[in-house]
């Protein structure tokens, strides 16, 4: 009995396995953090214009429609807001035109460098402020925050189940978070889709990137992340109550809410 027992755990089995991103090449989650942060990194210049050539500037509809959702928190005086994988930080500007003049603090949290920087060029002139910060390890007191958000971020954690727990502990009670992300029609729209994405995405990404790998990786990761009722089910068990799922453009996007 002791000798399977060691064996099961020698081979990880008795353990849950971690679920998360997967870039081709990496073997461990410190491996696929590297290679996500590496990715980003290299395609930080052209980031912005390749988001809105290839979602057709449906993007900035997303990103609105995630903002609209939290009106409630953004209006209230004194409200901390992160934005989790910030990237060059259209979601945390999207969050502040909807709260407009109330103003709430706002801070975007991102591991890659680069793309950070092109965030505070953007952000010239505003409150808004930048951390360079792992979304698995935040420098954030538990409880500081009464909204996190994360658009198209969330995919990438090498860790999702370590990623919504790490989103729990920054929360305060009643605390929201908002994961807007990627998901898989089904039907025609999804037939259609698949095919843009697997195939015409790339090529373009490449094209105006440079770089190969990114595009490559975005379907795949698409592919991997959790379908909604899994996804739901894992902010269940991570502790988030009154969790739901809405459906963006036909289910091509969606949004994860979920209170603390
Ligand atoms: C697809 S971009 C999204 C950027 C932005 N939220 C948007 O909507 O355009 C994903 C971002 O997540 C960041 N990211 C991925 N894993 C991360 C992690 N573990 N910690 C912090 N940032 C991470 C990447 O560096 C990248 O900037």
């Amino acid at each position: 009995m002791y000798v399977l027992l060691s064996e099961l755990r020698r081979m990880n089995v008795t353990e849950k396995a971690v679920v998360g991103a997967q870039p081709e090449g990496a073997s461990d989650p410190q491996g696929a953090a590297r290679a996500v942060r590496q990715m980003f990194t290299s395609i930080a210049p052209r980031y912005d214009l390749l988001n809105h050539v290839l979602s057709l500037n449906v993007d900035r509809l997303w990103w609105r429609r995630t903002a609209r959702t939290f009106a409630a928190i953004l209006r209230r005086p004194g409200a901390q807001v992160l934005d989790l994988c910030c990237g060059t930080g259209d979601m945390a500007f999207a969050l502040r035109k909807q709260a407009g003049k109330l103003s709430p603090a706002i801070t975007g949290a991102d591991f890659s460098h680069a793309m950070l920087q092109r965030a505070h060029e953007k952000s010239a002139g505003t409150e808004l402020r930048w951390v360079e910060a792992d979304a698995l390890r935040l420098p954030f007191a538990d409880g500081r925050f009464q909204l996190v958000t994360s658009a198209f971020g969330f995919r990438n954690l090498a860790d999702y189940d370590a990623g919504l727990r790490e989103i729990l502990r920054v929360l305060g009670r009643d605390g929201e978070c908002g994961i807007l992300d990627f998901g898989e029609p089904g039907g025609l729209v999804g037939k259609l889709y698949r095919v843009y994405f697997k195939r015409v995405l790339p090529k373009i990404g490449t094209l105006i990137s440079g770089v190969s790998g990114p595009y490559a990786y975005l379907p795949a990761s698409v592919e991997r992340f959790p379908a909604p009722q899994q996804m739901l089910e894992r902010m269940r068990a991570a502790g988030f109550r009154e969790v739901s799922w809405t459906p963006y453009t036909l289910g091509i996007a969606g949004l994860y809410r979920g209170k603390k």
